[in-house]
């Protein structure tokens, strides 16, 4: 297999009143035409400056990896959103599994990678007093430079770390990622001159997983960023280079719209059949919620759109969700994400003369029970009416899901287009954070702290 592919064929063969026609995508194919091509002609510009992130030269952070080599036993990223969930979906893609309890030899001197996107106090202290601070660097990443949570969880740390390094050797284990400009974070990093990396301002959050974001924690544990740009840039070029509904990441946004706005499915399950993948479902998932969940269109008209994300894990989520998706309300569009190829298979053994139950399983391997499985639950979800897309990827390594993360980026960017919202503000989490700012105490928040008491 050569490339990732999508396969939309199970949406097309629904019954007539449920599924999608042909006529209804002919009738889409020009607005997906625009769409696609207003986010390419905007690229770099405004916030679409994810656009051009893989085409950036990742040397900075590549030669930040190589000067600090071997220095550290583990990095600690603290952020949260998209400031953490690149990171969460690329370590468990592209580290080895069980990456932090291999010892530092089978890590091959490679730092563990913790990443703290929450502020559970037990968790905190469990995680605090699972780290030596004196072998740890503290990668505080936050482009506004000011959420609480990530301000807070710094705070403590620093702390920490001034008693375990002293303040002289704090600059050694902190550095941080984050708006080249604004911010508290970035005065406090030159108030105690510390190494910092720039989020380019046109980059939100949970666009960022190709930027300083993901790639300096990338390149500190060694994970294959050229490889991961690389194949951002080959999904680049094939979103270039095809239009419509021969595009890949436009064809995904346009099911998912006639989805929700024509045919009522306005939930999207995403249902990786790759443990690797686990987490790329939980990124995707803020992608499309933020992006996407708005109560104003571009043009102010009140709308309160929102298709609402869900992630699934095959095939664990078989024996939990399944269920409700074959016999629930068929409102949800099932998108698949699986492997051409794993790293490993394992040979199921047949059973002794005791087992004669299990002999069908004898003889196969893991890969094909899984694949098999995959196979059958898009089948009788079909079966039963519920559309479903799945996207193969050749394998799991950096070059291919570089090349995933962008065309899902790419995707939510054309769907922004398609619900005519602005896929890039947040006034719903900004709204969040300043009710939190206000409980907090935080000056020029009084009279919002009144109004919730
Ligand atoms: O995607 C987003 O914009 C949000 O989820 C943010 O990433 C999240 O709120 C954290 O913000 P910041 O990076 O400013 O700390």
């Amino acid at each position: 297999m050569k490339d990732i592919t999508l396969d939309m064929r199970r949406c097309l063969t629904m019954e007539a009143d449920r599924g999608l026609t042909r006529e209804m995508m002919e009738a889409l194919a020009p607005r997906l035409d625009a769409a696609l091509r207003a986010v390419q002609e905007a690229a770099g510009t405004g916030m679409l400056g994810w656009v051009e992130l893989p085409f950036a030269d990742p040397a900075p952070f590549l030669e930040f990896a190589a000067e600090v080599q071997g220095r550290y036993d583990t990095v600690l990223v603290i952020g949260i959103g998209g400031s953490a969930l690149g990171t969460i979906c690329l370590a468990n893609a592209l580290l080895p599994f069980h990456f932090n309890q291999l010892s530092r030899e089978d890590r091959k001197g490679r730092p563990r990678l913790y990443v703290l996107d929450n502020i559970d106090p037990e968790e905190t202290a469990a995680l605090l007093a699972l780290l030596d601070l004196r072998e740890t660097l503290v990668n505080v990443v936050s482009k506004s430079g000011s959420t609480g949570e990530s301000m807070a969880a710094y705070l403590i740390v620093k702390e920490r770390l001034e008693a375990a390094v002293g303040a002289a050797r704090l600059r050694e284990h902190l550095v941080f990622t984050t708006d080249p400009e604004k911010g508290a974070l970035r005065s406090i990093g030159r108030a105690l001159g510390l190494r910092m990396f720039d989020l380019p301002p046109g980059v939100g959050g949970r666009f960022s997983v190709l930027s300083s974001v993901g790639l300096v924690p990338a390149a500190l544990t060694g994970m294959d960023v050229p490889s991961l740009l690389a194949g951002a840039r080959h999904m680049a070029g094939r979103m270039a280079s095809s239009s419509g509904w021969d595009n890949p990441a436009a064809a995904f946004a346009g099911v998912h719209y006639l989805e929700d706005a024509v045919l009522g499915r306005r939930i999207s399950v995403i249902m990786p059949y790759a443990a690797r993948l686990r987490d790329l479902a939980d990124w995707y998932r803020q992608l499309w919620a933020e992006s996407l969940g708005k109560a104003y269109d571009r043009q102010g008209r009140q709308v309160n759109y929102g298709p609402l994300p869900v992630r699934a894990l095959g095939a664990t989520d078989q024996h939990s969700q399944l269920q409700l998706y074959m016999e629930g309300p068929d409102d949800k569009v099932f998108t698949f994400v699986g492997v051409a190829e794993f790293a490993c298979d394992l040979p199921i053994p047949a059973p002794g003369p005791e087992g004669e139950a299990l002999a069908y399983l004898g003889g196969h391997t893991l890969a094909e029970l899984f694949w098999a499985e995959q196979r059958s639950t898009a089948w009788a979800l079909a079966k039963a009416g519920r559309p479903s897309l799945t996207i193969t990827l050749p394998r799991v390594d950096a070059y291919w899901l570089g090349a995933l993360l962008y065309m899902l980026e790419m995707a939510t960017a054309v769907a922004g287009e398609l619900y005519d919202v602005d896929a890039y503000d947040q006034p719903g989490v900004e709204a969040g954070k300043k009710a939190t700012y206000a409980l907090m105490g935080r000056p020029g928040y009084e009279a919002l702290a009144q109004e919730i008491d």
